[in-house]
């Protein structure tokens, strides 16, 4: 299968598409919506999780991963959307969970209720003496990574929030229960799955404290991860080559993320690497508000570019998701220059080797939440470091700035579909509020060919029409321009330039970089011709010679 020509689509179904007035997106709205999907140009579409779940953390927290959570609908609401997907010619991606699962699943009831086969299926330990928790490992979510289990001297771990108890990779019917699970959503029609903080199911043989940081070293590309993937692919989507899959892998090495992605070690089709969305946060804390180094971003897209294309590995092509602030607002302009800044980010994207994936709005340039208050925000990650900054004496101020640019609600505010109170996304009351910018920044203007929307149809198309753009070779340009990022595509002596300038300002292509013959495809300001030199604030191009 060619992946450099396929699109994915990311669906946060939870605020895509209410059709029952419950204030929550639903398959139904999926079903409702995929002519505009289609409009777009997408093969796949990637679902975050609507299984049944308490919902602590929106699904990543399955409490039986064979059943729809009523909240999105019913397994009859789930076929006919793969069914309807299927006439348009798009497949579903469902997103499997499957380093962890609710401590409301029937596995961890029974582990609780002493069942020995269960209990293996968690990772269980003493605690130290003194009543502490057995290492110092910290949760992602803030706190100890350990739960404790009432009326004993045991802990669970749990690396996410204490809902999420940590599967026990090592017991051989855990791997096989996640085979079937698979297996089960396969026979349903399913044709690509995205795996959920997958590098982290191989944990250390021996359990102890991390004296140098959080714990992440001991179980990021842990020992055992290759086997278990490549037992995952055997048993389960490895069987059908139609099947794509990708697993999501925060701080992997190249060196790993080459061997998961190499079609030779039989394991993933891609990963989601996150080494270019690091670059606001230097020092490692998120929650730290700093402008983003642009030096960086080049650095880290070229270098997994043409490590990845060198070792035979293959990346998603992505700005960000459901749990990263909406790109336009973090490294574009979301004021002045939004529509060339979103066009200009799309492009940049899109030009290179892999397979893009586009989130929910991004495509009409949707910006971030723009909330100044604790009580509008819903995410478990943001309640607990709000409350963690309280401690920490942090001003108020201090805190909605960092939330404001931060927290990951700001790309699960509900789709804008159109301008009205609730942009169309819903007749009841949001679970999160709209933003209020859906009067102007909504799918309606999507008829304008200058709109954002147009533009990313072109992309797509144009990625789907030029082998160069979906298998040719990178080859970064102007490594040390303060300004432009530029490269060059290759293949079978044909080349792609992309030239865009991430900035406000206007800038100039140096001389000697674009061949004589060239030829525009593409721009992002209509109007006068591109002249070959001076990039207006935010413009970019694509040149074919
Ligand atoms: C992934 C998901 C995120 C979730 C976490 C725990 O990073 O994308 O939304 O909170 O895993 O499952
Ligand atoms: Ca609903």
């Amino acid at each position: 299968m060619n992946l450099g020509n396929k699109i994915i689509y990311q669906i946060y179904p939870k605020s895509f598409q209410d059709t029952n007035g419950d204030g929550i997106g639903d398959l139904q709205g999926v079903i409702r919506r995929l002519d505009y999907i289609k409009e777009l140009g997408a093969d796949y579409l990637w679902l975050t999780p609507f299984l049944r779940s308490p919902q602590y953390d929106n699904g990543y927290d399955v409490a039986d991963y064979r059943s729809i959570d009523p909240r999105y609908g019913t397994m009859e609401d789930f076929e006919e959307l793969v069914e309807e997907a299927g006439k348009r010619g798009m497949y579903l991606m469902m997103d499997m969970v499957f380093n962890h699962c609710s401590t409301g699943h029937e596995w961890f009831q029974k582990a609780l209720a002493g069942d020995p086969y269960y209990r293996d299926f968690f990772i269980i330990r003493k605690g130290k003496d003194g009543g502490l928790p057995p290492t110092n490992w910290v949760s992602k979510f803030g706190g100890s990574a350990w739960g404790y289990l009432p009326g004993t001297d045991e802990y669970y771990l749990h690396l996410f929030h204490v809902s999420q108890a940590d599967l026990n990779w090592e017991n051989p019917h855990v791997r096989r229960a996640c085979c079937d699970i698979v297996n089960f959503w396969m026979e349903k029609g399913v044709r690509g799955f995205r795996f959920d903080v997958i590098n982290l199911i191989s944990k250390p043989d021996v359990y102890e404290d991390d004296l140098a940081g959080d714990g992440h070293r001991f179980y990021t590309d842990g020992p055992r991860i290759h086997q278990f993937l490549h037992e995952l692919n055997r048993g389960s989507f490895g069987r059908d080559d139609e099947v794509i899959t990708v697993g999501e892998m925060a701080s992997s090495n190249l060196e790993n993320s080459i061997r998961y992605t190499n079609p030779q070690s039989e394991e993933l089709s891609m990963i989601f690497d996150f080494h270019h969305l690091k670059v606001d946060y230097p020092s490692g804390n998120k929650w730290e508000v700093q402008p983003f180094r642009f030096r960086d971003l080049k650095h880290n897209l070229f270098e997994w570019q043409q490590e990845m294309e060198k070792g035979g590995g293959w990346q998603s092509l992505f700005w960000y998701n459901h749990d990263q602030p909406r790109i336009v607002s973090r490294i574009g302009d979301d004021g002045k220059y939004r529509v060339e800044s979103a066009k200009m980010l799309a492009t940049a994207l899109h030009g290179l080797r892999g397979t893009p994936c586009i989130y929910q709005g991004e495509e009409i340039g949707m910006t971030n939440a723009g909330f100044r208050d604790i009580s509008q925000y819903r995410d478990i990650e943001t309640l607990n470091v709000y409350n963690e900054m309280k401690l920490k004496g942090k001003t108020d101020g201090e805190i909605y700035r960092s939330l404001g640019c931060k927290s990951r609600d700001n790309s699960r505010t509900p789709m804008q579909w159109d301008g009205t109170e609730n942009a169309g996304f819903t007749d009841g009351t949001p679970w999160i509020e709209v933003n209020p910018n859906c009067a102007f920044i909504n799918t309606l203007d999507r008829e304008d060919p200058d709109s954002i929307f147009q533009h990313y149809k072109k992309l797509i198309a144009l990625r789907k029409e030029l082998p160069v753009i979906s298998q040719g070779d990178v080859t970064p340009l102007l490594e040390d321009d303060e300004k432009i990022l530029a490269y060059r595509r290759s293949l079978n002596g044909e080349e792609l330039y992309v030239i865009c300038n991430f900035f406000g300002g206007e800038t100039v292509l140096p001389d000697g970089i674009l061949p004589d013959s060239w030829k525009l495809l593409l721009d992002n300001y209509p109007g006068e011709a591109w002249d070959g030199r001076s990039l207006r604030p935010y413009e970019a191009v694509m040149v074919i010679s």
